[in-house]
């Protein structure tokens, strides 16, 4: 287990890069399968869940070798052969879940285990299995495991209840080689659907309306190989966004544009935040006086929930009462015990969080309970004057590559400890 150490109140300057999107990459990888032919993504993140898919696709008798010097991937689905997905590997990351799609898509049987819930919320797989079954898959639960076949995927309407990002995306990976016409209605619309979408076009798919609430998917006989570059990482340039104006500092972001980030920079704005966009970077001045809001997460184009930890983080130390309202998932509130060991002033209702503004946050020893409440604690932890430690930073290795050599880079006291 490793722990870091943060030595914080310091003020930040200098540039920072946003990697390729984690959201984007993990489908993508899953997505190189539907063909036979060589895939080669670049610019890849080094991050865990990278690692893990690249597992998951190996232990299925995929060639995955990735080039870490030049971030290279190159995938060879040709030699795939095991069509069984460990328990383990979906213990490891939930959007292993991810490959039942393709798999289902190009042999026409796959068995996955369950994913079960995670940290932050039951996560049940309804959808994904729904919208399949309406494309012909036959599907059971057989010992925790879908074991799900199809003689012949046809093309159907879907409707989904709710704009599922894995549903989606799982159901435009199975369509892409069924037979006719799919539509997927209600379909989640986040720049990560847009991105699998040129990459299996790129492949030879024909996907169309993707980043709308209707995708419609003809069918094709087969792929090819493709090479893509996946998008930036939104998330990560929020939160460097946040950094800045938590530090009070001035941060170039670079690799990043303006439509991606809306609904994240509009509530900076609306906070009273500077943001200069300058071709594909930003230059944040977070030494302003900001003013308290109220946030709701939403599916996109909403504000999204991957960036509502580092927002309370953040709105902890404005003053006055801001209230985030958390609708996507219900149990993602852990990082407010540790914020409130930090010295913050929160109550929750439900999924509603009342945050009081304090005046600065107090050095503690912090436990990274997720991904983004890691971030939220390394924000918290940067913006008080003392040493924190956060620990269980497994959690962040996760979604932010080289975090602590970025943000060295910022001049930023952070160590990376063994414990
Ligand atoms: C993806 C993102 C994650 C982000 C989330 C919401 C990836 C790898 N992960 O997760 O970072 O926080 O979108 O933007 O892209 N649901 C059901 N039934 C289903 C599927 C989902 O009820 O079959 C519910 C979930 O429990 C949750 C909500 O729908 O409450 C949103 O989940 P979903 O959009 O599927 O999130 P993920 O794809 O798992």
């Amino acid at each position: 287990m490793q722990k870091f150490r943060i030595t914080g109140g310091l003020s930040l300057k200098g540039e920072i890069e946003v990697s390729s999107a984690k959201n984007s990459i993990l489908p993508i990888i899953a997505a190189t399968i539907l063909c036979d032919d060589e895939c080669v993504i670049e610019n890849f993140p080094i991050l865990e869940d990278v690692s893990v898919i690249c597992d998951v696709l190996r232990s299925l008798n995929v060639d995955v070798k990735a080039d870490v010097v030049d971030s290279i991937l190159k995938i060879n689905g040709k030699s795939m052969h095991s069509l069984n997905l460990s328990e383990n590997l979906i213990r490891k990351m939930r959007a292993s879940f991810l490959v039942l799609g393709p798999l289902l898509s190009r042999f026409g049987k796959a068995r996955v285990y369950m994913p079960g819930g995670c940290n932050i919320g039951l996560r049940p797989i309804d959808l994904h299995l729904k919208g399949l079954s309406a494309l012909g898959a036959d599907i059971s639960i057989v010992d925790g495991c879908v074991e799900i076949s199809a003689k012949k995927l046809i093309g159907s309407t879907v409707y989904l209840d709710f704009p599922s990002v894995g549903a989606t995306e799982n159901l435009i990976m199975a369509a892409t080689l069924a037979e006719g016409k799919t539509v997927i209605e209600n379909a989640a619309k986040e720049p990560e659907i847009i991105d699998l979408a040129i990459f299996i076009n790129g492949m030879g798919g024909d996907i169309e309306g993707a980043g709308t609430s209707r995708i419609v998917i003809h069918g094709v006989k087969k792929l090819k190989g493709v090479r893509h570059v996946p998008i930036y990482d939104r998330i990560e340039a929020g939160t460097y966004i946040a950094l800045a104006a938590i530090t009070k500092s001035k941060i170039k972001i670079k690799g990043v544009n303006e439509e991606y980030l809306r609904p994240i920079i509009s509530k900076f704005y609306e906070m009273g935040l500077k943001i200069n966009f300058d071709g594909s970077d930003i230059i944040v001045d977070g030494n302003v006086d900001l003013k308290p809001i109220n946030i709701k997460t939403l599916p996109h184009p909403g504000f999204p929930t991957d960036m509502q930890p580092q927002f309370m983080s953040l709105l902890s130390l404005v003053s006055g009462t801001s209230t985030i309202v958390e609708t996507i998932f219900e149990n993602r509130f852990m990082h407010v015990m540790e914020l409130r060991r930090m010295g913050a002033n929160i109550s929750i209702y439900d999924r509603v969080a009342v945050i009081d503004g304090v005046k600065s946050f107090v050095p503690s020893r912090v436990k990274a309970t997720d991904l983004r409440a890691g971030a939220a604690l390394i924000l918290a932890a940067l913006s008080c004057k003392g040493e924190s430690e956060i620990t269980d930073i497994y959690h962040i290795d996760r979604g932010y590559a080289q975090i602590e050599n970025k943000l060295k880079n910022l001049n930023a006291k952070i160590v990376r400890i063994d414990e």
